[in-house]
């Protein structure tokens, strides 16, 4: 990976990382689902999608959108890397919804979905907001790639903390 690519990696989803990593800190809260069960009598979200750690992904996504729209000096990037960051947040909150459908407990894996839930988000904001480049098939696989093995790795160093009591 070239040096370019992993500055535009950083710029683009250096935020919604911060964002995402963000309410693992929080642990316990207030379900956003209100403990509300579906008609499949499944959880709609569960208890690891919280109001606090919902909020704490929002400021975690606006100070390191702020820090990067200050370096670059750029007031409309600042902008969309915080949209992407709520995005990224959101991507996640369907990514609970997505596993509780299909049976999956709270904490379980669902690998890929689960590390990439919230680029995912973020790559459909950059797109919508008109940076098409984060599209480009050879970025969007460099991203994804090390936003996995980035993801894996702090992750089972939160597991050694006793930060997640899961490793994934
Ligand atoms: N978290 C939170 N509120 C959010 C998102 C995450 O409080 N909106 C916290 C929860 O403590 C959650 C942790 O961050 O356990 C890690 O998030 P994630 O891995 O997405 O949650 P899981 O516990 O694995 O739950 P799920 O099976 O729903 O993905
Ligand atoms: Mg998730």
């Amino acid at each position: 990976m070239n040096a370019s690519i992993l500055v535009d990696i950083l710029k683009y989803y250096g935020a919604p990382m911060v964002s995402n990593a963000m309410p693992v800190f929080i642990g316990k809260g207030t379900p956003i689902d209100k403990n509300i069960v579906w008609i499949d009598n499944k959880r709609l979200l569960g208890d690891g999608k919280t109001w606090e750690g919902l909020a704490t992904g929002i400021l975690g996504g606006f100070l390191a959108s702020l820090a990067i729209g200050l370096y670059l000096n750029n007031t409309l990037f600042f902008t969309k890397s915080f949209i992407a960051s709520i995005a990224g947040l959101l991507g996640d909150i369907i990514e609970s919804f997505v596993k509780r459908r299909l049976g999956i407990k709270r904490g379980d894996p669902l690998p890929v979905l689960d590390q990439l839930d919230f680029a995912i988000g973020a790559t459909i904001a950059y797109a919508v907001l008109g940076e098409g480049e984060v599209l480009d098939p050879a970025f969007l696989a460099s991203a994804y790639t090390l936003i996995m093995v980035l993801h894996v790795t702090t992750n089972t160093i939160a597991y050694l903390l006793k930060i997640k009591d899961r490793p994934w």
